[in-house]
């Protein structure tokens, strides 16, 4: 399919501190946009102007939620070329998302191509301070005018850019992170694996009373017996207990994220044991009672490894590593960072550069 594009006559102003970008808050001058009908397929990808998007205010989106969407980043090397990390699997992920909401599959090799195309175009605004890139998000909406429930017959997809630098304020200081024990995430059956608003909507109830007690996240537990670690949300978990590292299996309410499968690649590469196996939030008290909690850390494109530093679960609050950040999270951080950034080679060939 052809990508049309059109370029904005007014092009805004660029931050001219990326020290301060924070996360997600700046757009730039263009957008990615695709229609999909019943019957015609998806048609029209352009490139067009970053402007609002004009729906029904009977869109099905508004009402039943029927969305999906995806993060990745472009990043700026030293020698000035700008280069993307493993987009495949983020469209990869998307179809699977797709296919849980109902919405039609897209082709994951256009979607790379239409990706490195917007990128390329939006090359200036690509951040050339380390720590900060652009972030990519890809998302798709049912745009029916109707108030029925069921699968729409019209969807628009877009991707829009935003230079952002970390998505916790902390930068990469250790994260507090709150044990969850009302609410749930996701149940057996759901749609945790899925990348859709609704596994985002239904945390924000946890997160604000998190927040309330000065603490950053939330920690998932299982939704039938609250009993096994599930993820945070914002990003997937690890721990490190006695030298092995291990996150919670992809049982169906995990996301499988792209940085949680590179870490685990990353720690085989070099020899450490990795392991993916259910566990429980009691089995890490327990860790930590013996001092065998080494490190726990975080995994997301927009998290990238965020150490933790403070879990509370119930009554009781385990503070890891001193608060620091431990040896296998910054070999993480350095390797991941690295890698995206051009640092060090690519060994993996996770890398895509924009031409
Ligand atoms: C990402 O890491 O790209 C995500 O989509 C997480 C989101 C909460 C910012």
């Amino acid at each position: 399919m052809e990508i049309k594009i059109e370029l904005t006559k007014t092009p805004k102003a660029k931050p001219t501190d990326e020290t301060k970008l924070g996360f997600g808050h700046i757009f730039t001058d263009h957008m990615f946009v695709m229609n999909y009908d019943t019957g015609e397929g998806w048609h029209d990808a352009r490139i067009v102007p970053f402007d609002n998007v004009t729906l029904s205010p009977a869109a099905m989106c508004l009402h039943y939620g029927q969305e999906i969407f995806e993060g990745l980043k472009a990043y700026r090397t030293a020698d000035g070329t700008v280069q993307l990390f493993r987009p495949d699997e983020n469209y990869k992920r998307m179809n699977v998302s797709a296919e849980r909401m109902v919405i039609p599959q897209i082709d994951e090799e256009f979607m790379v191509e239409a990706t490195k195309k917007l990128v390329e175009v939006e090359k200036d605004w690509v951040p050339h301070t380390d720590g900060a890139s652009l972030y990519i998000r890809p998302f798709i909406f049912a745009t029916d005018p109707y108030v029925g429930v069921r699968p729409a017959d019209h969807y628009l997809f877009l991707i829009i850019l935003s230079p952002s630098g970390a998505y916790y304020s902390t930068g990469l200081n250790p994260v507090k992170i709150y044990v969850e024990q009302k609410y749930v995430r996701a149940v057996r059956g759901g749609t945790g694996f899925a990348k859709t608003a609704a596994n985002y909507a239904i945390s924000l109830k946890g997160q604000d009373e998190a927040h309330a007690q000065d603490y950053e996240q939330v920690l998932w537990l299982d939704g039938v017996e609250q009993k096994y670690i599930e993820e945070v949300g914002s990003m997937n978990i690890f721990f490190v207990i006695d030298g092995e590292v291990i996150t919670p299996l992809l049982t169906g309410s995990v996301l499988p994220g792209i940085t949680r499968k590179s870490a685990l690649e990353v720690c085989r590469s070099k020899g450490i044991k990795a392991t993916e196996r259910r566990i429980t939030i009691e089995e890490v008290a327990k860790a930590y009672d013996e001092g065998k909690l080494d490190e726990v850390f975080g995994t997301g494109t927009a998290a990238v490894i965020s150490p933790v530093g403070h879990l509370k679960w119930g009554d009781k609050v385990m503070t890891i590593n001193d608060n620091k950040i431990g040896k296998i999270s910054q070999m993480l951080y350095d390797t991941m960072t690295g890698i995206q950034w051009g640092k060090i080679p690519d060994e993996f060939g996770w890398t895509v550069k924009i031409d």
